[in-house]
């Protein structure tokens, strides 16, 4: 198996706001060309997560480390890009005033051309002289976006990239993640309370809840839709008992919907949908439709959430 780089650690990180536990040992790995998602909901603590890897907070205790070093080297630094909140835009500077502006806090001076390339990049170039005032909360984001990639980072941190941001502006955005990511071979953390957002843009994730992580790995390894798969199959007749239980023999698979003309089964390794449709088929079960299902991201959360309470 491909051995990946990691390029975000945390192990252990725990912080505290008075009697709060904001973060109680958090641990995960963000490794090269992912789009990790944070997923949690509000005051789950991932803002305080994203203000400690960007050395804005102090932890208590754990480690930290962006590209292989400490968050509070200088060095380190000019290689990440963030997106807080606040956007920290200048309203009575141009976008293009703006993004001079954060360049040179970084200590490099880009030219016009690559400036124009950058706004052309977040589909502002018709904009690029106005001033950050005058845009709406849309083109903001797209300007925000822009400003943590004046210095070219190859580590980009988002906290809630998509928040206030209409349908629209979001297929924008996450056009403009895919293609940092695909194409300029970026690595991207973003943080979101979206299930929907996570579930269509990340390809690993971590859960957070309560300052803990409860989950973390691969999306689709999580979501069961490699190897093990859960498959639903239509058929024309309800399934005797006996022919359920055959399927359970055979095939070692879960069945639901005994008497009814719907199985649910989760598939183990090694067996595919055919096998199970041909078994059918030759006991004369008639077979209308078989769907693959995938767990939804929202049915893990809410699995996750659940086992917390029990
Ligand atoms: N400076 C602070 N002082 C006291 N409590 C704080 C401080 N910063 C965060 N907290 C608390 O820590 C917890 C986690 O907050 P955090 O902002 O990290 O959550 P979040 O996951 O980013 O939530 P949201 O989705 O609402 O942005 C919350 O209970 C919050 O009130
Ligand atoms: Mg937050």
């Amino acid at each position: 198996m491909e051995r990946r780089e990691a390029v975000i650690e945390l192990e252990g990180v725990k912080k505290r706001f008075g009697a709060l536990q904001a973060l109680d040992g958090v641990t995960f790995t963000v490794e090269r060309g992912d789009i990790f998602g944070y997923l949690g909901a509000n005051g789950a603590g991932k803002t305080t997560t994203i203000r400690i890897l960007l050395d804005l907070l102090r932890a208590d205790s754990g480690r930290v480390s962006v590209v292989g070093d400490p968050t509070d080297q200088v060095e380190t630094r000019r290689r990440i890009g963030f997106m807080l909140d606040a956007d920290g835009l200048y309203d009575q500077l141009t976008a293009v005033e703006n993004l001079r502006f954060y360049g040179k806090l970084y200590g490099c001076s880009p030219s016009a051309e690559e400036l124009a390339a950058l706004l052309e990049s977040v589909r502002l170039s018709d904009r690029a002289k106005d001033r950050a005032g005058t845009y709406s909360k849309g083109m903001r984001r797209r300007l925000a976006l822009a400003r943590a990639l004046v210095h070219d980072p190859e580590v980009l941190i988002l906290d809630e990239p998509m928040s206030g941001i209409d349908p629209t502006g979001q297929i924008e955005i996450r056009a403009i993640i895919q293609n940092l990511v695909h194409e300029r071979g970026k690595t991207i953390l973003l943080s979101s309370h979206d299930l929907d957002e996570i579930e269509r843009l990340c390809n690993r994730i971590a859960l957070i809840d309560q300052g803990e992580i409860r989950v973390t790995g691969d999306l689709k390894k999580l979501l069961g839709a490699g190897g093990e798969g859960r498959v639903t199959i239509a058929t024309s007749a309800p399934v005797v008992p006996a022919i359920l239980a055959e399927i359970r023999d055979r095939f070692g698979v879960e069945t639901g919907g005994a008497g009814s003309t719907t199985l649910d089964l989760r598939l183990p390794a090694g067996v595919r949908n055919a096998d199970i449709v041909s078994f059918l088929s030759a006991h004369g079960v008639g077979v209308e439709g078989v769907a693959a299902k995938h767990t939804s991201l929202e049915e893990l959360y809410a699995a996750i959430l659940k086992e917390r309470e029990a």
